[in-house]
């Protein structure tokens, strides 16, 4: 059908004033708004048209959609912006009879805002990019040994002091409550739910920054001294902020009670100004912390976070822990062929009555490298291309029921990316494929490489038109409108 500025749009919901201004932006056309049936596009909200989140999409003569609930109707809005196209004659969209809803209920990204510092409103450019393709969590990485990211009242100097610098020297940054606020209202108004993850006790050099007396002085690992001395980079020094990206020389003091009454503090300030249902307490290579130490910080940080009224998440480390606060999440970031104890770990949390987000670091880590050549990220868990990204199934992964598999987050860590243009040179469109990963049905026709390769293709004008600076891999037949 065609898209001209006669169209009409009916409907009351948010998604119908984001489809007018999504489809202005793409075309220059100003829909206009139907008071009354018919018009030439409709949505509605109706509960007993699909499962959560899900909707219907026609498209012949007239366009509908019909959304299981708010969430459903954003992402069959999403859809029928992917099904514009444009040719000599004008707009149109091309012709659907869509019945859809995920597979999975959680369907995440991170963005490491602690290597590099990434302000309010790159955070909502990321919020609206990853949404279109049907994200429904945003796991935001705010502390590091580089940076304390967030506000903390009863904690000041965080973010006095600790928030200075990025990795490689670079300006840091830190969000008061109030853009922490305004990042989780704009993720709720596209039906993401922010998870803020605190990483503890390791990867906690910035703590020292600025309170001292929290932190074991810093642990020098033979391969974090040999990377820094091949990168260029200095090593980390106590009470200093740390401009290189080495791994594993920081933890907070598992035996004072001073440390536990921080983490307190910290989850409690976080939990009142967080909606949604979960905290990430960190838990990833805690190297420097003894085993036992880094189970009882383990046992101790999840019960604090239940008693704030939220659920725990953590990378997949602190299922060591035998008594990991049950209903734990776990967040595993092991390779799809798990390695050394990572699947017991992760296994733990199932045990404990958590389940699981798979974040298979050899295929969901989007700050990986395309190919060897490429000029942003790194290369330890793979060099991913956009195939590799796409053909892995999470409930394959781990020994577990696949009802403990909660879905997919794809992690953007940024030791490597200075700019929201750069974040998107490596998320898009390898974001793409973990999006069909945790959203399309496992065992549909389309869910083969040959079909996504040219279904992501179509959204190259898409993405050109909201300024999204994806990377046009080789292996994708980009269209060019
Ligand atoms: C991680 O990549 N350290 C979770």
């Amino acid at each position: 059908m065609p898209i001209t500025a006669t169209t009409r749009v009916l409907g009351t919901s948010p998604a119908a004033a984001q489809l007018i201004d999504a489809v202005e932006r793409r075309t220059g056309i100003r829909l206009t708004r139907a008071e009354a049936a018919p018009a030439e596009i409709e949505l509605f909200v109706d509960p007993e048209s699909s499962a959560a989140e899900g909707y219907t999409l026609e498209i012949g003569d007239r366009a509908v959609i019909v959304g299981a609930d708010e969430a459903g109707l954003f992402y069959g809005v999403q859809t029928l912006l992917q099904l514009l196209r444009q040719d000599d004659s004008g707009w149109w969209l091309l012709g659907a009879d869509i019945a859809d809803s995920p597979r999975f209920p959680r369907r995440g990204v991170m963005l490491d805002v602690a290597r590099h510092f990434f302000g309010v409103d790159d955070v909502k450019r990321f919020i609206d990019s990853t949404s279109a393709l049907k994200f429904n969590h945003l796991h935001l990485h705010l502390t590091d040994d580089q940076g304390w990211r967030v506000h903390i009242d009863s904690w000041p100097l965080l973010t006095e002091r600790a928030a200075v610098t990025s990795a490689d020297g670079d300006p840091g940054g830190f969000y008061t409550k109030d853009d922490y606020r305004e990042i989780v209202a704009h993720a709720a108004s596209r039906h993401m739910i922010v998870i803020p993850e605190i990483d503890l006790p390791g990867h906690t050099h910035a703590i020292g920054v600025a309170y001292p007396e929290l932190v074991e002085a810093p642990v020098l690992n033979d391969i974090l001294v040999a990377e820094s001395e091949r990168l260029g980079q200095p090593l980390p020094v106590a009470g200093e902020t740390y401009l290189g990206w080495g791994v594993g020389h920081s933890s907070v003091r598992i035996h004072e009670e001073r440390t536990y009454d921080f983490v307190r503090d910290v989850v409690r300030e976080l939990a009142e100004m967080t909606p949604g249902p979960y905290i990430h307490i960190g838990g990833d290579e805690s190297l420097g912390t003894p085993q036992a130490d880094f189970d009882l910080f383990a046992e101790r940080a999840t019960a604090i976070v239940v008693e704030a009224g939220k659920i725990p998440v953590a990378w997949h480390e602190m299922g060591s822990a035998a008594n990991i606060a049950e209903g734990t999440v776990g967040q595993y970031w092991g390779k799809t062929t798990p390695e050394g104890t990572h699947a017991e770990e992760a296994i733990h949390f199932v045990e404990r009555g958590g389940a699981l987000i798979m974040s298979a670091a050899n295929v969901t880590y989007l700050d990986m490298k395309y190919t060897a050549d490429f000029p942003l990220g790194l290369t330890w868990a793979a060099i991913i291309d956009v195939r590799s990204a796409y053909e892995w199934e999470p409930t394959a992964v781990l020994d577990v029921p696949e009802a403990a598999i909660l879905g997919v987050e794809a992690p953007m860590w940024s030791e490597t990316t200075r700019t929201i243009d750069e974040v998107e040179q490596l998320v898009f469109p390898r974001a793409a494929a973990q999006a069909e990963v945790a959203w399309s049905p496992r065992e549909a026709p389309e869910r083969a490489w040959d079909s996504f390769r040219v279904r992501v293709g179509s959204l190259a004008p898409l993405w050109k038109a909201e300024g999204v600076d994806f990377h046009p891999a080789q292996e994708i037949p980009w269209s060019a409108r």
